[in-house]
């Protein structure tokens, strides 16, 4: 293909993949299959890559990342990025309506909009083209996270119609619940802490180092104040051009001429906020007019014309009828308070997370006392306090069990780990439940007519203990099985009956997931920190289930996104034998335990020559000269030892490590000195 031709074709698909783009995001209408989609955008990764003076920054290949930062560049605003003056209380807003009124007469109109609970981000654009994303940062200076925020799909990367030539938008990079939810379900799967709240994920989200990783979260922004010469001279109606230009502007804002109408708007969203399917916290007021807004000036830190009225996070007070410790797949123990059902910001409450035993200590809860319930930011409600004035007492502090609830096992703690963890993992119920649930899920294996409640039949019936038990299942052990679900408060006594049809597509889908990739059965493993990223990434390196088994900590350190937690993991994992024993049975089985490997090296000049990475530096990330290692032929180790030939020393590489590489006689190479070896 000739570089004309390669620009034509790259036309032809950008304009293509933006209009896909628009139906699905904007009008929530494709016309095309995710696969066709998938197509069109690989076939324009492909030629930009082939041609890359033809890629530019606002091409749609930029919504799927695959940069790599080392870190952010700090930059300046060019208008510094003030916070809102923050009240609670109605008569402060009232106050604040006096305060305007006095500057800009009663002719007054108030923008009401509510306050997304996000990051701010600062939007600018040159010729219609997205140039610059900064976080707010200390307010004067942000960092530039561009390459994440090109991978939000309600950012556009390219504006239509009549826009300024140059001017910055502003607004609130925000995680939906539904992103939030998936994300930490995620998290939850291979055993990481998940986010309290869909803010904080949506903050860490941003300062991602693989914006890949940005693009898989979902991110959502909308836009809310704009800087610049714009064609109005009102914040509402630059709101509308600037929706018309293609930004996505809330659609819950709303005229407002007096404080009344600023508490109907208040009070409305104070209840409808529970169905929106994002957070707030709180409504955002603004005086409408620019030459208004210049006449109200600013204070140090926030404009005159505006104000944020937060909502209080609703607390209720109920009573603790009792703590239960629930055991999660990794055998880590939750206490979960059980109240006395209370209404509470849209919902009805029954449990409550206790978190761990140190924070059942810090509250001093005991069962039988009148506790404070708040649903602020997280998601899951949480008790605050107890209300000592009511506290019967003859009650004691709640004794932490010493054993699993489930299973009797000693619980154990890690020194510097909150949370107690039941280490029986062969014999303990919930957490072999919950490793044959996870084997059999989509992601996973796929045994979809294997739902929860029929494993929870094979497992008490004996059949299925561990994951490899599944392909020994025959038609007649599994005919007739049957479990009986006695009545709850919302569901009907129900009986799970195992009857031919049932059987057949059990074990039809067993047979088929024979044929799951390897990287899909290295995740269904269940192994902890092994998501399905890392699955992946482990399966196209090393191609195969024996050569991970018999990888070094070092060499598994050589891929892409493994650090030293997981690889301490996997290693763990496999040098135990039943999980061994657990590998041959799966083997002759026929899951496929191998795949096409994808990492063979790219040269052999450091072939033997074992290197270790430490400190920062300017030109690689730690993980790009690992890699580089590896597609050379050399052994990237974690630590120093005699094994090691050299150490890559960057900036602020740690003393200790320095001191021992000379005291073993290691050579210290630059980042300079490795670039010439390779090249
Ligand atoms: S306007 C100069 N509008 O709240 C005024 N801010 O506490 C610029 N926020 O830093 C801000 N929703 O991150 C504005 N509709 C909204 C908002 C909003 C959320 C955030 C923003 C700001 C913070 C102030």
């Amino acid at each position: 293909m000739t570089i004309i031709e390669a620009r034509q074709r790259i036309e032809q698909l950008t304009t293509e993949i933006n209009q896909h783009n628009q139906r699905y995001y904007e009008a929530a209408a494709p016309v095309i299959s995710d696969f066709e989609f998938d197509s069109l955008l690989q076939e324009l990764q492909q030629l930009e890559l082939k041609f890359p003076e033809l890629a530019t920054s606002d091409s749609p290949t930029q919504r799927v990342g695959g940069t790599i930062t080392r870190e952010f560049k700090t930059v300046q605003h060019l208008t510094p990025m003030l916070s809102l003056s923050n009240t609670y209380s109605e008569a402060e807003i009232k106050e604040f309506d006096q305060r305007v009124r006095k500057v800009t007469g009663d002719e007054i109109t108030y923008i009401c909009e509510l306050k997304y609970d996000g990051v701010a981000i600062g939007l600018r654009y040159e010729q219609g083209v997205l140039v610059q994303a900064v976080t707010r940062g200390d307010g004067i200076r942000g960092d530039d996270v561009t390459v994440n925020v090109r991978t939000i799909h309600s950012v556009p990367l390219k504006l239509r119609g009549d826009y300024p030539e140059e001017f910055e938008i502003r607004g609130e990079i925000f995680m939906p619940r539904s992103s939030f939810d998936s994300l930490n379900a995620g998290k939850e799967e291979i055993g990481e802490q998940p986010f309290a709240n869909p803010r904080n994920a949506a903050a860490g989200s941003l300062k991602l180092l693989d914006s890949a990783e940005v693009a898989r979260r979902k991110l959502d922004c909308f836009l809310y104040f704009v800087i610049g010469d714009m064609p109005f001279d009102n914040h509402y109606d630059n709101l509308m051009k600037a929706r018309e230009w293609g930004f996505n502007i809330p659609l819950y804002l709303r005229k407002c001429a007096s404080v009344d109408e600023i508490f109907e708007f208040i009070d409305e969203w104070n209840e409808a906020r529970h169905n929106l399917p994002f957070d707030i916290d709180g409504v955002v007021i603004k005086v409408n007019s620019y030459p208004m807004q210049q006449s109200l000036g600013f204070t140090a830190k926030s404009p005159r014309w505006a104000i944020a009225y937060k909502f209080k996070a609703e607390r209720v007070v109920t009573k603790l009828l009792n703590i239960v410790y629930q055991v999660g797949r990794t055998g880590a123990i939750t206490p979960v308070a059980v109240l006395e059902p209370v209404q509470l910001a849209g919902s009805i409450v029954k449990r409550a997370t206790l978190h761990n035993a140190d924070i059942i200590a810090q509250l001093d809860v005991r069962i039988g006392d009148s506790v404070f319930v708040e649903k602020g930011g997280e998601i899951i409600p949480k008790i605050i306090g107890v209300d000592l004035t009511n506290r019967n007492h003859n009650t004691y502090p709640a004794a932490y069990p010493v054993h699993c609830p489930e299973c009797g096992a000693v619980l154990t703690r890690t020194a510097g780990e909150s949370a107690w963890y039941c280490p029986n993992e062969d014999g303990c119920p919930p957490q072999i439940k919950g490793k044959l649930e996870h084997f059999i899920c989509r992601k996973a294996m796929n045994i979809d007519s294997l739902g929860e409640g029929k494993t929870e039949i094979l497992f008490d019936s004996g059949l299925v203990s561990n994951v490899a038990d599944f392909y020994d299942l025959t038609y007649d052990q599994l005919l007739g099985l049957e479990k009986s679900y006695p009545a709850t408060a919302i569901t009907r006594e129900r009986t799970v009956k195992f009857r031919e049809k049932t059987v057949e597509n059990i074990l039809r889908a067993i047979e088929s997931s024979k044929s799951v990739p390897f990287a899909r059965v290295l995740f269904a493993l269940g192994i902890r920190f092994v998501g399905e990223t890392v699955a992946k990434k482990l399966a196209a390196h090393f191609g195969s289930i024996e050569n991970i088994a018999n990888a070094t900590i070092g060499e598994l350190l050589m891929v892409d996104e493994i650090g030293e937690k997981i690889a301490g993991s996997l290693t763990g994992w496999f040098a135990l034998e039943k999980h061994q024993m657990l590998l041959e049975r799966l083997a002759v089985a026929g899951v496929k335990l191998a795949g096409a490997k994808s990492n063979t090296p790219d040269s052999d000049v450091l072939g033997g020559k074992s290197f270790v990475v430490s400190g920062v530096f300017s030109s690689y990330s730690r993980d790009e000269l690992k890699e580089l290692i590896g597609a050379n032929g050399g052994k990237v180790l974690s630590a120093v030892s005699a094994k090691t030939d050299f150490i890559i020393a960057g900036d602020n590489m740690g003393p200790s490590k320095l001191e021992k590489a000379r005291q073993l006689g290691v050579k210290i190479i630059s980042e300079d000195d490795f670039a010439e070896m390779i090249s």
